[in-house]
């Protein structure tokens, strides 16, 4: 079969339109800063994210993920810093927005990065009080709603959240601001890299009483039917490579967008593999996203989205 055929017949393809890029921010100006088990990602500035950006505009990316590196000393148990007017992550948003109106900039709302225990939601006595959680994430929500972003990133998993956040939205006529609902993310291993580029990793225990168990395939369908039902316009799955088979149960079951997130340790994975010449990182690159993509994914959360896109261009 000739090259000309096969492509005419190819069924999926990965376009720049399907990339989300994950940025991690921290406070300040100048250098960015390497992230040593996250190689090629790193710790953006204020001035620098904004030039990290330009250049994968001008790669074809459009939409973008923000993540703050908070320093420990504005940490607490409340996570108060998250909705401070003076936070800077809500800041660097807005100048984004300023300056590239034309993106769509996704938030992460959680307690994680913002909490001296290194959980999603409220600790005590080593539990996690899911209800009082959800107060401290619906004023997140609406900081990061009057900061610009365009779509709000529940990644902490508390029950009752995305109907929460969209009552707390609808409430201050934030009404076009969408939700992307963490659906079906699971206890992973892979999100290593990601806790060492926050520096939140949990202080104590870990995060199966409100991360799903890996083992479970039909309670991505309950947790979907869940976020739907709630006000959610994107449901997603988490970590991506290892969970294709939830990836296409969603998109067979459900007619929202499925965003697929290619996570940190899966990113780093493949990285030390091609360092070390196991395999050819731009075939094998091609090949992951493509997999998410014939799997369902409508959308894909990599931190690979600049490189594939320069490659494209
Ligand atoms: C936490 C959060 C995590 C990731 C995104 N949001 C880590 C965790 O649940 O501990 C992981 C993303 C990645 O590994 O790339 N709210």
């Amino acid at each position: 079969m000739s090259a000309t055929i096969r492509a005419m017949i190819q069924e999926n393809v990965v376009s720049k339109d399907d990339l989300i890029y994950p940025l991690f921010v921290k406070p300040g100006q100048g250098e960015k800063e390497r992230i040593a088990t996250l190689p090629g990602v790193y710790r953006h500035t204020e001035d620098g994210i904004l030039d990290e950006i330009g250049e994968a505009i001008g790669y074809g990316i459009r939409a973008f993920m923000l993540f703050p590196a908070v320093p420990e000393m504005q940490k607490d148990k409340y996570a108060s810093y998250s909705f401070h007017p003076e936070n800077f992550y809500l800041k660097v948003a807005a100048k984004i927005k300023e300056q590239f109106p034309d993106t769509c900039l996704i938030s992460d709302v959680a307690m994680d990065p913002y909490s001296t225990d290194g959980h999603d939601g409220i600790v005590e006595n080593g539990i996690i009080l899911n209800d009082e959680s959800l107060e401290i994430l619906g004023k997140m929500a609406l900081a990061q709603a009057q900061a610009g972003f365009d779509v709000i990133g529940p990644s902490d998993m508390m029950d009752g959240r995305v109907l929460h956040i969209r009552k707390v939205l609808d409430q201050h006529n934030f009404k076009t601001t969408g939700i992307m609902a963490y659906t079906a993310k699971y206890a992973s291993a892979f999100y290593g890299p990601f806790r060492d580029a926050l520096d939140s990793t949990p202080k104590w225990g870990d995060k199966k009483s409100y991360q799903m168990n890996p083992a479970n395939r039909r309670e991505a369908i309950i947790e979907a039917e869940l976020d739907i039902e709630e006000g959610a316009d994107y449901i997603m799955v988490k970590p991506a490579l290892h969970y294709l088979d939830i990836i296409r149960d969603l998109r067979n079951n459900f007619q929202l967008p499925v965003v697929s997130y290619h996570v940190s340790g899966e990113y780093s994975m493949l990285m030390a593999a091609a360092e070390k010449g196991y395999v050819d990182l731009d075939l094998a690159l091609h090949e992951t996203l493509l997999a998410m993509k014939r799997a369902g994914s409508d959308l894909i959360i990599t931190y690979f989205a600049k490189k594939y896109a320069k490659d494209l261009s």
